[in-house]
């Protein structure tokens, strides 16, 4: 069947090196940054995925235009009120969480009504969020019950807000920062730790802004200003897009991967974190500083002694996104693993702790859920023989590469559909399972 995929047989031992695409968060907020500067921008290595170009098509709805080049996209920002929203827009995010939030936050200054809607899943997803805080700055918002469609109009009269962020919602706390930068005045923001990409690019940018860190929040402090900037910026390779790969080294025997130019920054390295207390021994090399991100190569080895966590929460954040593709490593792994307040993991492109106890439950694991703590049993010795068909989630990339690892990495005959969904964040996915060995697609 048409985009749907088979996977037979698991892969062989491989000893690779690799590099992946560009960071999905970075490029989106590049993006949207460089159509607020004064001037060009310059982005290399910037992800092309579906949720990236919708980035570019929306600035572009707004009278900002963009151009590729052999390697690099240039953007021709015409500073913070630069939009051209006299008329009324309609913007498509698509599957794109972090693009529908964050230019929200970019509209509170619009001088129409602009409707921003998404795909089915997106529009499935909690958008008061969001809303909630950008009335405050005074924005009008009219939105169809928590979700999308929502229709925005600015203000002339901004007001800077006093914002706690609770959920550890980067994408949340980057909307308000945003919104921020055009609001006379200082906004001040006590977040729960998150990914801290649109901090970096400020501080980057020369953008006021001041950080006190707290052991479980931090701070922040934006200046409202009149304009800043194009800058150029090269993107690092995506930490979440290596992280199918490294759990497939890890649970292929003999085999050994390094991937290149990794964005390490801390905020988003909870899955190796997580992985090395599980035993698993993955290792940085060459690390450098570039714009305040940290980039280094990351060394994977198979390892056959994997064992149970007990994951500690704080590492939630940091690891929000490989979450799905840690439950395969738990499930091969000695003993239990417990997993507490995953409840975030319910509100992104599909309701992942859902679908991924389900998945451990489908191959045979058992699988303990209490509310959004589950419990893990591990099978070092888990090979599978069955048939499994993955369907029904949403669209979800992160489910539909995950449900690949299974397959390559425990065995079985699978069925997997949707297979057009990596273009969300990973279009060169298949290539790289190639590069490794094996023909998927
Ligand atoms: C993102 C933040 C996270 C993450 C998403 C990207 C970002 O979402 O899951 O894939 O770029 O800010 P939340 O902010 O909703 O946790």
């Amino acid at each position: 069947m048409k985009n749907t995929i088979k996977i037979n047989k698991k892969i062989n031992s491989f000893k690779k090196e690799i590099e992946v695409p560009g960071d999905k968060s970075i490029s989106i907020r590049c993006v949207l940054l460089g159509s607020q500067a004064i001037g060009v921008t310059k982005i290399y290595n910037l992800l092309e995925s579906e949720d990236v170009i919708n980035s570019l098509k929306c600035i572009k709805k707004l009278g900002i235009n963009y151009k590729k080049f052999r390697d690099f996209y240039k953007i021709y920002g015409l500073g913070l009120s630069g939009f051209n929203t006299d008329k009324k827009i309609l913007l498509d995010a698509g599957n794109s969480g972090t693009l529908a939030r964050l230019i929200l936050g970019l509209l509170i200054n619009s001088k129409n009504w602009i409707k921003i809607k998404g795909d089915k899943s997106l529009s499935k997803r909690d958008f008061k969020r969001i809303i909630d805080p950008l009335k405050l700055f005074g924005a009008n918002i009219n939105s169809n019950k928590t979700g999308l469609p929502v229709n925005i109009v600015g203000s002339d009269y901004l007001r800077p807000i006093d914002y706690h962020e609770k959920l550890g919602s980067a994408q949340c706390k980057s909307a308000v920062m945003l919104a921020a930068l055009k609001t006379p005045g200082i906004t001040k923001i006590k977040a729960k730790k998150s990914r801290n990409h649109t901090e970096l690019l400020y501080k980057n940018l020369n953008i006021p802004i001041k950080i006190k860190k707290k052991l479980n929040h931090d701070f922040i402090e934006v200046k409202g200003i009149s304009n800043f900037k194009g800058f150029s910026y090269k993107i690092p390779g995506d930490i979440s897009s290596c992280s199918f790969f490294i759990v497939l080294a890890l649970l292929t025997q003999n085999s050994r991967l390094v991937i290149k130019n990794v964005n390490i920054n801390s905020t988003r390295i909870g899955i190796i974190k997580i992985l090395n207390k599980m035993n698993a021994k993955i290792k940085f090399i060459n690390k450098r500083k570039y714009k305040g991100e940290i980039i280094a190569d990351i060394i994977v080895n198979n390892r056959k002694e994997l064992r149970g966590i007990n994951c500690p929460k704080n590492l939630n954040s940091s690891a929000i996104d490989e979450f799905l593709i840690i439950f395969l490593v738990a499930a091969k792994a000695r003993g239990i693993s417990k997993f507490k307040n995953l409840g975030e993991l319910n509100k992104k492109e599909s309701p992942r702790l859902d679908i991924g106890v389900n998945l451990l439950k489908k191959i045979g694991i058992k699988v303990l859920r209490y509310k959004e703590n589950i419990i893990i049993h591990g099978d070092p010795k888990l090979e599978l023989k069955g048939k499994y068909r993955i369907s029904n989630f949403r669209k979800d990339h992160r489910v539909f590469m995950t449900s690949c690892i299974a397959a390559l990495s425990f065995g079985g005959e699978w069925i997997i559909e949707d297979k057009d969904s990596i273009k969300t964040s990973f279009p060169s996915f298949f290539k790289i399972i190639k590069k490794l060995g094996k023909r998927i697609n």
